[in-house]
């Protein structure tokens, strides 16, 4: 590096000799803190508004800053920007290029503000930004469910657990279990947000500034809902990322699980379900193939998102009070849960409408596993029987069942009667498919009259 190089460092004063080559690289931000360009810009701003209003900024001044950050936004937009390394952050390089684009009023941006301040409000701005768009996504992948339930709502496929058949299920039921869990990762979301939403700014380094700033002013200007309390914490909280990560990991946790459901289903042994094919691709090898990567990737991806949450878990401990550099690790971390999160959703909330449910197939699985089992041991109750009794009575049913190899609904009067003279010919409607689910009619129940409730319920709550 030449001496002229270390003159362009915006805090080059008290140095007298040039930054290490590979010190410069390895302490540089700005291959990755670009992407917060944008925000940058909208926070420096309403700073020089604020500056400008309390008078430290005069009005011409405030007007060239402003002329100058949208010039630099347009340059950046355009593409001819040259981010520069040895400017080190997305902060120093867009206040050199206005600077040398207005002059004296350039350098007067920063006052009263330090980057410490600077970088926690755009990752704030841009976080916001962020979850907006990605409850959007999550919505979009409930009305699909909500769509899809309510389209199945007849169908009938096995209900697992311990994953053996347990009793039948309706499709639709099974659709708005996936719709919950991204209920609740919506809700978790738009909570988190009130924590994002607050403004850091005026915090400056980490004491606050001597300057007479106006921080309800510069919050009101970026919509934030109020200015942060604590300099200290201002300027070195970051918990607002590790809750974003936490929640981004529930979500590809609950995505993964709904992928694992739908690889096996599309598998031969299940065949529940066809993926579309565009969603699919094929081996280059067996030409049979129709492999299931979209789920695949939707289930292998929640290790990226599970690891930035330890990343910043780890990043965070033990930090002393205020700023420190190790903060500028936040980011790699955050952006990828957000760009997995906004992959992940969109494939998933695209997918979706497009499934084609193999109603016959699940039909026959739910018929095979005795999965009316339990209905026929309530039904002898109903008749007076006790439970334990019952219980032990559909037990050598289902053994004779298998002995014969067949399903509890294909065995005769006669030979149901052989373990209990309670069974009568009505048996037979608690023992198809149909009865089973019907029977479960009450909140949070299989039957389709709740599934068709539950999708009228929630999507007057979603609008
Ligand atoms: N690039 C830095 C970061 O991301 C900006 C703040 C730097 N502050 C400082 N005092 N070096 O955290």
């Amino acid at each position: 590096m030449t001496d002229q190089q270390q003159d362009d460092k915006l805090w080059g004063g008290r140095f007298t000799e040039a930054t290490d080559a590979f010190v410069e690289a390895f302490t540089a931000s700005v291959d990755f803190d670009r992407r917060l360009y944008r925000h940058d810009i909208e926070g420096s701003r309403a700073h020089a508004r604020m500056l400008a209003k309390v008078g430290v900024l005069t009005e011409a001044e405030c007007a060239a800053i402003l002329e100058g950050l949208d010039e630099v936004l347009h340059d950046i937009e355009r593409g001819d920007f040259a981010w520069s390394v040895s400017l080190e952050d997305v902060h120093m390089n867009i206040e050199a290029r206005l600077t040398d684009r207005i002059g004296v009023a350039g350098k007067k941006l920063h006052t009263g503000r330090s980057r410490n301040d600077q970088v926690a409000t755009d990752i704030r701005l841009y976080l916001r930004d962020e979850i907006d768009f990605l409850l959007g996504e999550i919505r979009r992948a409930q009305h699909a469910l909500l769509d899809l339930a309510e389209r199945e709502a007849d169908t009938i496929l096995p209900g697992f657990t311990h994953l053996q058949v347990a009793m039948p299920v309706t499709f639709g039921h099974h659709m708005l279990a996936w719709f919950e869990m991204l209920d609740r990762d919506f809700d978790r979301l738009a909570d988190c947000r009130k924590r994002v939403n607050v403004m850091p700014l005026g915090a400056a380094a980490l004491a606050g500034t001597t300057y007479p700033i106006d921080r309800d002013y510069t919050a009101d200007l970026l919509g934030f809902a109020r200015p942060a309390n604590n300099s200290l914490d201002a300027v070195s909280d970051r918990d607002f990322a590790i809750e974003f990560c936490a929640a981004g990991a529930l979500i590809m946790t609950h995505l993964s699980r709904f992928a694992e459901e739908l690889v096996l289903w599309a598998s031969a042994q299940f065949d529940f379900v066809d993926l579309p094919d565009r969603f699919c691709t094929g081996s280059s090898i067996m030409p049979q193939k129709k492999n299931p990567d979209v789920p695949e990737l939707l289930r292998g991806k929640s290790g990226r998102t599970n690891g930035n949450l330890i990343s910043l878990l780890t990043l965070m401990k033990g930090q002393p009070l205020a700023y420190n550099k190790d903060n500028q690790e936040d980011k790699e971390p955050l952006f990828d849960t957000v760009d997995t999160l906004r992959g992940s959703l969109r494939a998933f909330a695209d997918m979706v409408p497009h499934l084609k449910v193999k109603a016959e197939r699940m039909r026959a699985a739910a018929r095979q596993g005795y999965s009316t089992a339990t209905d026929l041991a309530d039904y002898l109750v109903r008749k007076g029987v006790a439970f334990r009794d019952a219980h032990e009575i559909v037990g050598k049913s289902v053994r004779y069942g298998i002995e014969q190899g067949r399903d509890l609904a294909d065995l005769a009067l006669d030979e149901l009667r052989q373990f209990s003279d309670a069974i009568e010919d009505d048996v037979f409607e608690v023992l198809t498919l149909e009865g089973s689910v019907a029977a479960r009619n009450h909140l949070g129940g299989t039957a389709p009259e709740q599934v068709r409730k539950q999708v009228q319920g929630a999507r007057g709550r979603l609008g």
